[in-house]
């Protein structure tokens, strides 16, 4: 029996497999307000069979968009568009989360076939960017961000909060906020990025403040019975992983205890420099070690497409659920895929009724 096509139950919410697409951006949002583009591809990552598909990042303010066209949730119009993708999702078999994000030092960019470089302030398409300190990321992002004062923080704090309301009014029961990939909070967890010297810089403690306490907040208007989760980068790949390590265990294990639901364990992003060991699932175990030393539910992604490899992380008890995006894309159907892979009795019934009934009564050369 395959671990992959077990439920997984979170909260209130049950997942019909162990299989998630995870946020990817589409830069196709005009003000960040959905529009077809989004109800369609959503609709059709949901049609594949994914147990959960997670909205892409979503910003909580305008300066916290990566790109001029990424998605946000600033407006009740950004969440009037966003409650059809919810439903879209939900109608389409798959429950409908969202992350909610702040793009920090790494905002106001290209899209990514644009150039994925700072847009510059003057500009009219560019802005000024925030961040715990005035140092930039570097490389293809030269921009210097302005170090955010205690007023700022609050405020981007409170954005994070109004996000979450709406994401929740707009029909979404899966909420992860965005503490990964050297964006807004990630970058303050970060020693590369935060030079602070008050109480949110410094040791780990300090760093992890901005973090505890967006969580907190959100924790306070997003309802018990239904998933929080964060993704975060749990280490660079600098050199000093092993201390990262422990920081993010310590973190998460705090989050904890405050109510977070599961983790999805990613890479941190916070330099240019950092030496990323890419690979097919290089990331799991990483994860198994973040599973044991926190007790939390774990998600991770990152090459982990191949059947036999999903199977197995599941299986081995790496992570809870696997993330699969890049070969959503090259296919929405990839759920379907990996069942007949896996030899999953009766694959199709991952499908909607009106695909399923046909697909299981013909089978197909490429089994
Ligand atoms: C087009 C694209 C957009 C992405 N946007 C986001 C995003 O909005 N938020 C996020 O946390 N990760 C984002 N990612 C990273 C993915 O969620 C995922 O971690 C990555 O694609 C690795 O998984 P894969 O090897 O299965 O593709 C994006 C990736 C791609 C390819």
């Amino acid at each position: 029996m395959s671990a992959l096509f077990q439920p997984l139950t979170l909260k209130s919410i049950e997942l019909k497999n162990r299989i998630a697409v995870p946020p990817m951006c589409q830069y196709s949002a005009i003000n960040g307000v959905a529009n077809d583009w989004h109800h369609v591809h959503y609709a059709g990552l949901a049609r594949g069979g994914a147990g959960l598909v997670i909205v892409e990042a979503t910003a909580v303010s305008p300066e916290g968009r990566i790109t001029p066209k990424c998605l946000g949730i600033w407006n009740d119009e950004q969440a009037q568009q966003l409650s059809k993708v919810a439903q879209t999702i939900k109608q389409s078999g798959s429950v409908a989360g969202i992350q909610i994000a702040h793009a920090g030092r790494k905002a106001s960019a290209n899209i990514p076939w644009e150039g994925d470089d700072h847009i510059e302030t003057e500009n009219p398409e560019g802005w000024d960017t925030i961040a715990p300190s005035a140092v930039a990321f570097g490389a293809n992002l030269p921009k210097v961000p302005a170090e955010m004062t205690k007023d700022d923080i609050e405020r981007v704090k409170q954005d994070f909060v109004a996000g979450a309301k709406r994401a929740l009014e707009a029909g979404f029961e899966w909420l992860e906020i965005h503490f990964a990939h050297g964006y807004l909070a990630q970058s303050f967890f970060s020693t590369h990025a935060n030079q602070r010297t008050d109480e949110y810089g410094g040791n780990a403690e300090g760093r992890a403040r901005f973090l505890l306490e967006t969580f907190d907040a959100v924790r306070e208007v997003w309802p018990e019975h239904l998933p929080l989760t964060i993704r975060l980068g749990v280490l660079e790949f600098d050199g000093n992983d092993e201390a990262m390590l422990q920081e993010s265990v310590d973190m998460l294990n705090k989050m904890k205890t405050n109510g977070l639901d599961m983790v999805s364990v990613s890479v941190a992003f916070n330099t240019p420099t950092a030496q990323v060991p890419w690979g097919p699932a290089f990331l799991a175990p990483i994860s198994e070690r973040i599973r044991q030393q926190t007790g939390l539910p774990v998600a991770s992604a990152w090459g982990i497409d191949k059947p036999e490899d999903a199977e197995r992380v599941v299986a081995e008890k790496q992570m809870d659920q696997v993330m699969i995006g890049k070969a959503y894309l090259a296919d929405p159907h990839y759920t379907y895929r990996l069942a007949k892979a896996l030899n999953v009795e009766k694959p199709s019934w991952c499908l909607p009724p009106s695909y399923a009934h046909w697909l299981e009564r013909y089978h197909f050369a490429d089994k």
